[in-house]
């Protein structure tokens, strides 16, 4: 059978850090308030003129480098995002560009902050299937863009970033993508959402969210849907070697540990450095614990993310 192994990883995150301290000048919050609450203590903000697809751009090409590999290699790109430059076309058509690929194809996915899990699923599947043979799979987002800066119980929360991975179809091998599990439940789309669109209102619209709900659903779902993860495949809390939330929140992702019982020290935590980046948290914590020398070669890898929708899903990857 073919696999789809993790050749490489990058990250990116724009140059201008907002610390909660910068917050509180603006929105009636306290630094003190939002580290209690969420763990954040800086997120990263794309400056003026910088779109989601430079972010994915930097992310993909630092991935490339990683994986010793040319652009010209790559016969899929799937870019998740919810903020991308553009209603139309596709920023993966703008990153494939970016790169110089004319060959084989790029589409986005929108799951939300579930939307790495997602996308890395389905370019699994077209790798699986024997179809392409190389994908760049990104988590990008400007949410800075779609925040209500003036809400303080939504603009603390979220940053901007990008974050990719190379995968490869290879047989004979027991490394990759082992599985992936992907829930939605569209009832709850009224709890988290985005209040425009081209459809819609016609105008972009900006974030809102009921956060005690989203937080009343968040642990469920998510040890759910981890349990469908280990139950295909006979791995554990204990057998996992790293586990890399979705970084939302640190409550959440403490207590999803927790009730799974996997331990503290296999976490990976960024969301004190990079807020919530939505669908570029995962890429870009897996690109800090690779970085770090935390994740090496052979470890088995634990992803999960929930969002709106809701959507929601978990991987299970042997590096
Ligand atoms: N600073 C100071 N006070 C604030 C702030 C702020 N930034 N935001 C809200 N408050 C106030 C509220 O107005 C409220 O005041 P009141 O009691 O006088 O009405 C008080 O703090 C408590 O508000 P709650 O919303 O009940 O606070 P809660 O403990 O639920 O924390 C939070 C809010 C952090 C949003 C929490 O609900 C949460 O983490 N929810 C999950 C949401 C999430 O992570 N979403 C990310 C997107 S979804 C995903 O990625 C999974």
């Amino acid at each position: 059978p073919i696999r789809s192994v993790v050749r490489g990883c990058g990250a990116y995150l724009p140059s201008e850090v907002m610390t909660n301290e910068d917050l509180a000048k603006t929105v009636d919050t306290t630094d003190e308030w939002i580290v209690q609450r969420t763990g954040i203590r800086a997120r990263h903000i794309a400056s003026p003129g910088e779109m989601t697809s430079d972010l994915a751009l930097a992310a993909s090409r630092e991935a490339l480098a990683d994986a010793g590999m040319e652009a010209s290699e790559i016969d899929l790109i799937v870019l998740a995002t919810s903020t991308p430059d553009n209603t139309f076309p596709a920023t993966a058509t703008t990153v494939q560009a970016g790169l110089g690929i004319t060959t084989g194809f790029a589409f986005d996915l929108q799951a939300v902050c579930s939307g790495f899990v997602y996308a890395l699923a389905v370019a699994d599947k077209f790798l699986v299937s024997g179809q392409q043979k190389r994908a760049l799979v990104i988590g990008a987002e400007t949410f800075s863009r779609i925040l209500d800066w003036t809400d303080r119980t939504t603009c603390v929360l979220f940053g901007d970033g990008a974050g990719a991975v190379v995968l490869e179809a290879q047989k004979g091998t027991d490394r990759g993508v082992l599985t992936s599990h992907l829930r939605s439940d569209g009832r709850h789309k009224g709890k988290l959402f985005v209040d425009g669109g081209p459809s819609s209102t016609g105008t972009v619209g900006h974030l809102r969210m009921e956060g005690r709900e989203v937080f009343r659903h968040a642990v469920g779902m998510i040890t759910d849907v981890i349990r469908d993860a280990f139950e295909a495949t006979g791995e554990t809390a204990e057998t996992i070697d790293w586990f890399v939330p979705h970084q939302a929140n640190r409550r959440i992702i403490d207590a999803s540990a927790s009730k799974l019982g996997i331990a503290p020290e296999k976490v990976v935590v960024t969301v004190d450095r990079h807020g919530n980046t939505s669908a570029a948290s995962i890429p870009l914590a897996l690109a800090v614990a690779r970085q770090d020398g935390r994740i090496k070669k052979g470890d088995l890898v634990l992803l999960e993310a929930m969002g709106g929708g809701f959507t929601w899903g978990s991987a299970l990857i042997r590096w």
